[in-house]
């Protein structure tokens, strides 16, 4: 039998709401008929926010959504996104081969965070943008008082500030966001940050392009110098193995060490902010795209992919990942919460199905905010692994995180029996407290390779878990390839 101790007193830090939150780009149809349908449109809608998936963020509690890219957000001008939508430029959507109608701008993101409950997170366009347009832009969301930009927000709908906190300096700028050399993009970054603090009437937060090669943002921060200028490093951390639904059982096993290498990218990239941090302020790492990127999604359909019972698995394993670097991670954004690579939600003209992920997201939301605390597992069978550079591994086949609320008073635990075809008998215990009543959910399905569709929306959804109590301890037998949340009064 595995067993799971909790460290209840134990705590890594507190787990930021802001990791379980979303990414949408001016891409596919993540925006225009995922998020967007605008008010005429026979989908329901509230003000041109489609009613279905801005109720499936809501449900989420969707912390915060980064938009409008992304390799878009490098070739975007916000003022395009502005004033009556009939008169707005369309323009060529460059690196998704794609025309942009700008009928989904700032204040329409904004309307969409509103009716989801989201922070609005803004990456600027550094790669072919100016200081004076990304700073015009800040002014425009955020200044409350009574400049030509704030009344212009005003004539345009809005006299109160958006009051945006987040705001990226970019995107890959190694890569579609300018293709920089790192000492570059830190002099492009602090001539940027220089014009942006100033100009908004309520504090910010910017957030620098890093890398998961360490000698970029080893490179970076060196020649930025200084760390006042910074409150958070991103990365991002795609992978795959295999094809979305039709791939071997070794290939299911492989996709998680790919995955997981995210945490070697998150202390890294914290280890290189320790180095240079002289500020004694907490720099944050954030994860602002990360997922499963399968080879059926390509340009030419958008990025779409199915989704499978095997994406929300690997996900929950790399939000236990998030859970246990608590103290670093700051923020970390889905690629893409809807129709885009993995996402939420899948539409289809007026169907609308939520995917495994989505309930993968609703089993973890009870750790936002709580306190992460270690976890101890023994007895645990591993299977055998491949690494993406062909390396063995052995994979431990139980993966879990836990955390306490903020008044002590729940804990929850989010265990993942990834083995394919055995069960596993387990038993779990709490140091230094006990736990009273507890309810679990389980997420599984007959396969893994099963999925959601418009025929088939509730294919593979949670359903209710019987746990039992016996000597003190929880056990539980989880079925194969299955998620179990547990949240349990704390004594
Ligand atoms: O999410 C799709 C693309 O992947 C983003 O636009 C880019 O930042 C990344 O390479």
């Amino acid at each position: 039998m595995a067993k799971l101790t909790i460290r209840v007193e134990d705590r890594v830090g507190t787990i930021s709401p802001m990791v379980y939150g979303h990414f949408a780009e001016h891409l596919g149809r993540c925006i225009y008929e995922g998020l967007w349908v605008g008010e005429g449109s026979p989908i329901p809608n509230t003000r041109g926010v489609r009613a279905d998936t801005a109720s499936a963020l809501r449900r989420l509690g969707a912390p915060v959504l980064r938009w409008p890219g992304g390799c878009f957000a490098d070739d975007y001008h916000w003022r395009d996104g502005i004033g009556p939508r009939d008169a707005r430029p369309r323009r060529v959507n460059l690196w998704w081969h794609d025309e942009e109608s700008n009928h989904f701008g700032t204040h329409e993101f904004i309307e969409l965070c509103r009716q989801t409950g989201a922070e609005p997170y803004i990456c600027l366009n550094v790669g072919s943008g100016t200081p004076d347009e990304a700073a015009a832009w800040v002014e425009y969301c955020n200044w409350a008082g009574a400049t030509a930009r704030s009344a212009e927000r005003g004539a345009n709908g809005s006299p109160e500030p958006f009051r945006v906190r987040y705001w990226g300096v970019g995107n890959e700028n190694w890569g579609c966001g300018g293709r920089f050399a790192p000492d570059d993009y830190a002099r492009e970054y602090r001539r940027f940050a220089c014009y942006l603090q100033g100009r908004s009437s309520t504090p910010i937060e910017l957030i620098a392009c890093g890398h998961t090669t360490p000698d970029w943002n080893r490179r970076f921060l060196e020649t930025l110098g200084d760390m006042r200028m910074l409150d958070h490093l991103s990365v991002h951390r795609y992978y795959n193995c295999g094809h979305a639904v039709e791939f071997t059982d070794t290939e299911y096993y492989n996709l998680y060490p790919r995955a997981l290498q995210v945490e070697n990218d998150i202390v890294d990239a914290a280890n290189t902010l320790a180095v240079f941090n002289r500020t004694g302020r907490k720099l944050g790492v954030i994860v602002d795209e990360w997922g499963v990127w399968h080879p059926e999604a390509r340009n030419d359909n958008g990025l779409w992919q199915r989704n499978t019972l095997r994406d929300a698995l690997v996900a929950a394993a790399v939000f236990d990942a998030f859970n246990r670097h608590a103290d670093v991670v700051t923020m970390a954004n889905i690629a893409q919460t809807i129709n885009v690579l993995q996402c939420i939600a899948q539409t289809d003209g007026e169907k609308t199905w939520l995917t495994p992920t989505c309930h993968a997201f609703e089993l973890y939301k009870g750790h936002m905010g709580n306190a992460s605390v270690r976890v101890e597992l023994d007895d645990v069978p591993a299977a055998d692994a491949r690494k993406a550079d062909g390396a063995a591994v052995q994979l431990p086949i139980l993966s879990a995180s836990a955390s306490v609320s903020p008044d002590s008073k729940r804990l929850i635990l989010t265990v993942q029996n990834l083995h394919l075809k055995e069960p596993c008998e387990l038993e779990v215990r709490l140091r230094n407290a006990a736990a009273g009543k507890a309810a679990a959910k389980v997420l599984t399905a007959g396969d893994v390779r099963d999925h959601n569709g418009p025929d088939a929306p509730n294919k593979v959804r949670p359903k209710r878990f019987e746990l039992a109590a016996k000597r003190g301890a929880l056990h539980a037998t989880l079925p194969p390839h299955s998620l179990l949340s547990i949240e349990a009064e704390l004594r």
